[in-house]
């Protein structure tokens, strides 16, 4: 942190007054309240989900993931990071009508699985896709197709899997105690991630290290607490209501993605625990460094004091690509040759961060030593412990979100789902009011 950020004895008052809400999320994931940590034990549930992929990678180079929100944003950010060679995955996350067509325009159902994601097993949109999905892939392959599915969702209520066991489409478990954002290593994760041939082992290995770290580490010397009190402390003692989450990598950019859902959804709360109108959280925000260095820094750099900035740096690039040494007469080329492009991004990075601190901006930076299976493991265990931490520093409930589903009701009930026609009337009462005023 910079000189706008905490001082070694604020931060060493900050990790003590943190110790409640350790012990406090300790008694939560002992007593089963949420599984997120749990999972990573459960070998049984990670073969199955590992099973699943192979079985799907025998079957086709494509894996269509239909699901939003928690349900996609995890594999995607796992395709990202970790760039499998033979096989991909292509998200249905949204129901533009163009953007699903543009999609499965490019595809082959002779060469396509598909697995539908849904923990509620009835989310509108997922649902809407797999309507679509079914009757593309009938069309292309008559009732073969129903081999290349799998349904994930919850195990003992939903539509989904209803219509699974109707179909006799193959199903696994997202674990009732898990919701969609902290699902990345359940089936969630693991079966696109095995399907794409992604090291599941190594992942897993990387979380459960990360694990112990934070439920081990003395509170200052722990990357998790730390991470929670400073954001915590940013938010609620120096009103920087804004995280600006900044890899400098392009791997990285749909885990940060992942991360702005998980703390957005997680921490962004109308009432406390006690039931008290509160209002929290911290916006977060995602920038690509060093592209957006020439967007969005002029802003955080001068612009209002409100955002603290997290970057996520990348010690060892995985194949760095030299600059050729030409025109060297010429300024702006000759110090760049025979450089590398993984120095530059370090240098730029490295001179951002310089310049927020002298500016006053605080910021803080994650190092990763690269961008592997293991080290992806680790961020995704800490960033789940940091967000469900800090839930317990604000003193709400990390995890529910009752503000996505008033969403999810308005859909149903515009759309006509039956058991919400009060709904929909006074939804449409309150549309047309607001066109009569426009
Ligand atoms: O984290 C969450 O709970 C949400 O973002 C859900 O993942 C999202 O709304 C999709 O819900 P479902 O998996 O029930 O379709």
């Amino acid at each position: 942190m910079g000189r706008a950020g905490f001082t070694r004895p604020e931060l060493a008052a900050a990790c003590a007054r943190a110790e409640r809400g350790i012990a406090r999320l300790r008694r939560m994931l002992d007593a089963g309240g949420q599984g997120f940590d749990a999972i990573l034990d459960d070998r049984a549930a990670v073969s199955a989900a590992v099973r699943e992929g192979r079985r799907l990678a025998r079957l086709a180079d494509t894996l269509v993931l239909d699901g939003i929100g928690g349900s996609a944003l995890g594999p995607l950010a796992l395709q990202t990071a970790l760039r499998p060679r033979r096989r991909r995955l292509v998200v249905l996350d949204n129901v533009d009508p163009d953007g699903v067509r543009a999609r499965l325009m490019g595809l082959d159902p002779a060469r396509t699985a598909v697995n539908v994601v849904t923990k509620s097993g009835s989310t509108a949109e997922t649902m809407a896709n797999l309507l679509v999905l079914l009757e593309w892939m009938e069309r292309g392959l008559g009732s073969r197709h129903v081999r290349r599915w799998t349904a994930t969702t919850d195990p003992e209520k939903g539509d989904l899997l209803v219509l699974a066991r109707r179909l006799g489409v193959s199903t696994l478990e997202i674990p009732p105690n898990v919701g969609g954002r902290f699902s990345i290593l359940t089936a969630v994760g693991l079966l696109p991630a095995a399907f794409l041939g992604l090291d599941t082992d190594a992942l897993l290995e990387g979380a459960r290290a990360m694990r112990r770290h934070c439920w081990s580490a003395a509170p200052e010397r722990n990357v998790g607490v730390v991470g929670a009190v400073l954001l915590h402390g940013m938010a609620t003692r120096r009103g920087r209501n804004i995280q600006v989450v900044m890899p400098y990598a392009d791997a990285l950019i749909h885990l940060a993605d992942w991360y702005r859902q998980l703390w957005a959804e997680s921490l962004g709360k109308r009432r406390d625990r006690r039931g008290r109108v509160v209002e929290t959280g911290q916006t977060p925000v995602t920038s690509l460094g060093a592209t957006d260095q020439h967007s969005q820094v002029q802003l955080y750099m001068e612009g209002p004091r409100d955002k603290v900035v997290t970057f996520l740096e990348v010690l060892a690039v995985s194949r760095d690509v030299r600059i050729p040494r030409r025109h060297q007469d010429l300024d702006s080329l000759g110090y760049l040759g025979g450089r590398t492009l993984g120095e530059l991004i370090a240098a730029e990075k490295r001179g951002t961060e310089v310049a927020f601190t002298a500016a006053g901006r605080p910021n803080l930076t994650y190092l990763l030593p690269r961008v592997s299976a293991h080290v992806v493991g680790q961020l995704l265990y800490l960033f789940e412990f940091q967000t469900a931490l800090s839930g317990e520093l604000y003193g709400i409930d990390a995890f529910d979100q009752p503000g996505v589903e008033a969403g999810k009701l308005a859909a149903y009930a515009l759309m006509g789902r039956k058991g919400h026609e009060k709904d929909a009337a006074r939804l449409k009462r309150e549309l047309a009011r607001r066109r009569a005023v426009i």
